[in-house]
């Protein structure tokens, strides 16, 4: 099985970061999220790095819906990374975590006045949606006497293999002004004083292993900055957005591109096309998956076995911790983790504690004779795992773990019965 450099098999057990997953689940209980903070900020490295050694000017914005926790937050502020936020509450994380506003970008396709007014007030530049959004940024930037820093988030129209529900830059996507209508949107925010049109974002998609449709998006944005320069707008940064994808098969020989990859193919395109248009503008991509989805397991404990029509295996982890099984058929590798080493015995299909059919982590798996008790790894939990959780079934949520050089720690404790009932009230005719 081709494993990441900070998962190991040591004498059939399995390993994240040094730490034994056995030993980190007796003492933290499971389920169990373990991030080793290492290699997501080697990763963060290598994308500055490959960027940065063929363009002047590049800022590497996390995304930060994959993964919110405000300690990966902070691992990534202090290596100089900023955020794509999508929320007042992710903005809000980045800056507490110690990243310049400046640094982040405001993204969303429906952002109320209140998100618009706290990202004025903190100084925090927008990626508009609408025409509608940008008159009332407009106002809430003018009524505050500011002038807001603001890009236009560009659907490129562009058909991206990937998942549908993951794919944001078709045509039909709800994200974005139509390619075709862009210009006259520049043209608009060029009448309001209380925005700045300084940018241009897109962003085509999610879990992308094919580099062609980013060198396409990469040529798109050329040709439309190419237009706004003419129009007299002072472009300050080209923001491609997120999406490399990451190999989720460790069975077999799955690959994606890495940043470097990604930067040879797409930086040239950009360097050659505003080389022409005689500027430089800052380059900013939005990486989430590909920094942060290999760094993390989901550690599960087995319930129960039962051959019935299929061969079970029970967890205490379904869709309330890890939904993308359930909502993209999304493969995870699983793996038993104290017999990391034996041949596959039996086929199975892990099942979540959820109370609905579609509660099935990971179907049909060959994996080592399995017993009640028994420890599973999933792996590539770290992006879209936990920011997604919920607690359906009024199933608190577990606990995160950070590992970094030789020591783990919680980043997150477990949620109690008592943090489930706290928001609640009974109102006055049932008190
Ligand atoms: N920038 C914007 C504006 C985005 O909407 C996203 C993701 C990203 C960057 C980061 O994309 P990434 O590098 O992670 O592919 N929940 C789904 C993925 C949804 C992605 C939403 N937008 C999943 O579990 O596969």
């Amino acid at each position: 099985m081709n494993l990441p450099p900070h998962i190991t098999v040591q004498d059939g057990r399995l390993k994240i970061g040094g730490f034994d997953c056995g030993d980190l689940a007796e003492r933290y209980g499971t389920p169990l999220y373990v991030t080793d903070q290492d290699r997501i900020i080697a990763l963060f490295h290598a994308y500055r790095n490959e960027l940065a050694t063929r363009y002047p000017r590049v800022k590497v914005l996390y995304a930060a819906k994959a993964n919110g926790n405000l300690a990966i937050l902070r691992a990534l502020a202090r290596e100089g990374a900023g955020a794509d936020v999508f929320s007042s509450g992710e903005l809000t994380l980045a800056l507490s975590a110690g990243m310049a506003p400046g640094d982040l970008l405001f993204n969303g396709s429906s952002k109320s006045r209140q998100d618009l007014a706290l990202a004025v007030e903190k100084g925090v530049p927008v990626s508009v949606d609408s025409l509608d959004e940008l008159h009332v940024l407009d106002e809430v930037s003018r009524q505050a006497g500011r002038v807001t820093p603001i890009a236009f988030r560009v659907n490129p129209a562009l058909d991206v293999p990937t998942h549908p529900k993951i794919a944001t830059g078709l045509a039909t996507s709800k994200f974005g002004i139509p390619h075709g209508m862009i210009r006259d949107a520049y043209r608009e925010a060029m009448k309001c004083e209380g925005v700045l049109p300084v940018g241009i974002h897109c962003h085509i998609g999610s879990q992308i292993l094919d580099l062609q449709p980013f060198v396409e998006a990469a040529r798109v944005m050329v040709e439309i900055v190419r237009d706004l320069v003419a129009m007299g707008i002072r472009i300050e940064f080209v923001d491609l957005g997120g999406g490399l994808g990451i190999p989720y098969h460790h069975q077999v020989d799955e690959r994606a591109p890495s940043p470097r990859e990604y930067a040879e193919a797409v930086v040239p395109v950009i360097r050659k096309g505003l080389g022409e248009i005689g500027i430089t503008p800052g380059l900013w991509v939005e990486p989430g998956r590909s920094l942060v989805a290999d760094s993390t397991i989901l550690l599960t404990r087995v319930n129960s076995t039962k051959k019935a029509h299929k061969n079970f295996v029970n967890v205490d982890a379904g869709f309330n911790l890890l939904v993308r099984p359930a909502m993209y058929e999304a493969y995870h590798e699983v793996i038993v983790a104290g017999k990391a080493d034996m041949q596959p015995a039996e086929t199975y299909t892990v099942a979540g504690p959820i109370c609905e059919s579609g509660d099935i982590l990971a179907a049909d798996r060959r994996l080592p004779a399995v017993h009640e008790g028994d420890l599973l790894a999933v792996l590539d939990t770290g992006a879209y795992g936990f920011s997604m959780s919920s607690q359906y079934n009024c199933r608190p949520r577990c606990a995160e773990v950070l590992v970094y050089h030789g020591q783990a720690a919680l980043m997150r404790r477990a949620e109690t019965i008592e943090d489930l009932t706290a928001p609640m009230q009974l109102p006055p005719w049932l008190s």
